[in-house]
């Protein structure tokens, strides 16, 4: 049948024919010219979603395998480049820093969340503002200095007290929500100087809430296809959640609002109030708005809750599977620290193998498994090939963390991996991006290293975590993978030393 008598023939079948034959031309005609190899073929319209499966980032890894450390696969009618290995990565995101640190505009995300207030998500000038402001906060309030370490360390003896309850019975529990407390009262402390009692009721669904946010919202969904559907039934559930989080947020920021004395800054809400009134009398361009105070600490809440409780949990998740690993952190402690003695940040120099240990369960589960997206600001080549303004990217920080060019038996869970041949000193790896690379690099990572360190010291010092009797350790491979990895919730005992 000729091209002429299917459009007049009509029937379905034909309709069909003419008009896959005109998508394929306008596809061809208007794609650009040397993009990185094609992955594999994707559906009309929403693209390759179908194919990625339940972890795209294990997906991607095999692909690469057939096309390369960077390839360029359809989603929705977008062109995503995902880079594989670290050179790529570091072509992208330090040497081209300047073109490829803005992040796209997911819809799920500007839908769900709002970009508007927010640093995560905002792009250009007023991103590196609100960058450097949040830096400087933080050191204000403390990360990285000993008034923050006393916080955190007073906060896990909260948590071992709650722990310790469960302790000496033969009954199992699972630790999630006494690590994800700990962590978030650490947060809210820096941000609006309170913290929440574990049997908080109102705060446990606050953060259950959070949780399910990042168990669900993920890169691939239909709604980041089809936008309108994030006011739709489908959606329904994450807005209810997200709702949930913001009232929370935004209750606390009006009563600073309306308690605010500039010679009293008690917190970083305070620290944002005074910087808007700085603003305003500088009449400098006003890159924090009184109306979205309470966006900016949601990002923080959020950036920093459910990543350093899932990577904590993950921790534990490693030790019931690889006893001799425990083993050995223990003895490192015992042996440094005894069983009194309160960890210090100052002081992580003498526990080279428990930093390993940490390190090892970072890259092993690489909880931000394809790190958070990034998209170009105008045309730059990479690897040779050129990829267009406004094209997004996927880093695949999971395949970064497995690549044997730079890990030895890279499947193997090995702590010994981050140490020099003294077994004392902690080997620098390029490839180990736990927090990204380049001008996007997380502001958090003082904040989540510390968290992590002191946080696992107290709990290895207090108790003896177990596997059930007469059951197998919980599975490595049960995770829910939504913006991060986390493992499916697991249940041990525990015996206080
Ligand atoms: C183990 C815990 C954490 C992990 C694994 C993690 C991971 C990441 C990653 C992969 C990025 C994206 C970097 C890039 O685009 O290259 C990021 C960005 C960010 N993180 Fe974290 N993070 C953690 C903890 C925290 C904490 C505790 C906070 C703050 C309280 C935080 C705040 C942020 C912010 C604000 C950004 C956005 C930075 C920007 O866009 O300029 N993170 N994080």
């Amino acid at each position: 049948m000729s091209f002429l008598e299917a459009v007049f023939d009509c029937n379905l079948s034909s309709l069909l024919i003419v008009f896959c034959v005109v998508l394929v031309t306008v596809r061809y005609i208007n794609s650009p010219k040397n993009l990185p190899p094609g992955g594999p073929w994707g559906f009309p319209i929403i693209g390759i979603a179908p194919r990625l499966g339940k972890e795209a980032y294990r997906t991607f890894a095999s692909w690469a395998k057939d096309y390369g450390s960077i390839f360029t696969i359809r989603i929705a009618g977008l062109n995503v480049v995902v880079l594989n290995d670290f050179e790529v990565a570091k072509e992208a995101f330090i040497k081209n820093a300047n073109v490829c640190s803005d992040r796209p505009a997911l819809p799920d995300l500007k839908n769900g969340f709002s970009i508007s207030g927010s640093l995560v998500f905002e792009n250009g000038p007023v991103w590196k503002e609100r960058r450097r402001w949040a830096l400087t906060a933080f050191r204000n309030f403390g990360v990285g200095k000993r008034s923050l370490e006393n916080r955190i360390n007073e906060e896990a003896r909260y948590m071992c007290n709650e722990i310790e309850k469960k302790a000496n019975t033969s009954s199992t529990f699972d630790p999630c929500h006494f690590i994800n407390n700990a962590v978030s009262n650490i947060i809210c402390s820096i941000s609006f100087g309170q913290r929440y009692e574990y049997s908080d009721a109102e705060f446990k669904v606050l953060l259950e809430s959070l949780s399910k946010v990042f168990g669900t919202i993920g890169q691939v969904s239909l709604s980041n296809c089809f936008p309108f559907l994030w006011n739709t039934r489908y959606r329904s559930k994450e807005r209810k959640l997200i709702a949930t989080v913001r009232n929370f947020i935004v209750e606390i920021v009006d009563k600073h609002k309306s308690t605010f004395n500039p010679e009293d800054i008690r917190d970083m809400i305070d620290h944002y109030i005074a910087e808007i009134i700085r603003q305003k009398l500088d009449r400098k361009e006003v890159v924090f708005d009184s109306g979205v105070i309470w966006r900016g600490v949601q990002d923080l809440f959020q950036a920093g809750t459910e990543t350093a409780t899932t990577t904590t949990m993950w921790m534990l998740l490693y030790l019931l599977n690889y006893p001799e690993v425990y083993q050995k952190a223990q003895n490192e402690i015992e042996e440094i620290l005894g069983r009194d003695q309160t960890p210090s940040w100052s002081d992580r120099d003498k526990l080279p193998y428990v930093n390993a240990m940490i390190m090892e369960v970072q890259r092993h589960a690489t909880v931000a498994h394809s790190n958070v997206p990034r998209c170009t600001t105008s045309e730059v080549k990479i690897k040779g090939y050129t990829i267009p303004a406004n094209t997004r990217f996927i880093l695949n920080s999971w395949a970064v963390h497995r690549d044997p060019k730079f890990w030895e038996n890279p499947e193997e869970f090995n702590p010994m991996r981050h140490l020099e041949e003294d077994g004392k000193t902690i080997k620098q790896n390029e490839a180990f991006i736990p927090f990204g690379i380049g001008d996007r690099i997380c502001i958090g990572q003082l904040l989540a290293k510390m968290e992590i360190y002191l946080l696992t010291i107290n709990l290895l010092q207090r108790f003896t975590f177990k596997v059930p009797e007469s059951q197998s350790p919980p599975s490595l491979n049960d995770v829910t993978v939504g913006i991060i990895r986390m493992p499916k919730p697991y249940a041990m005992t525990v015996e206080k030393k």
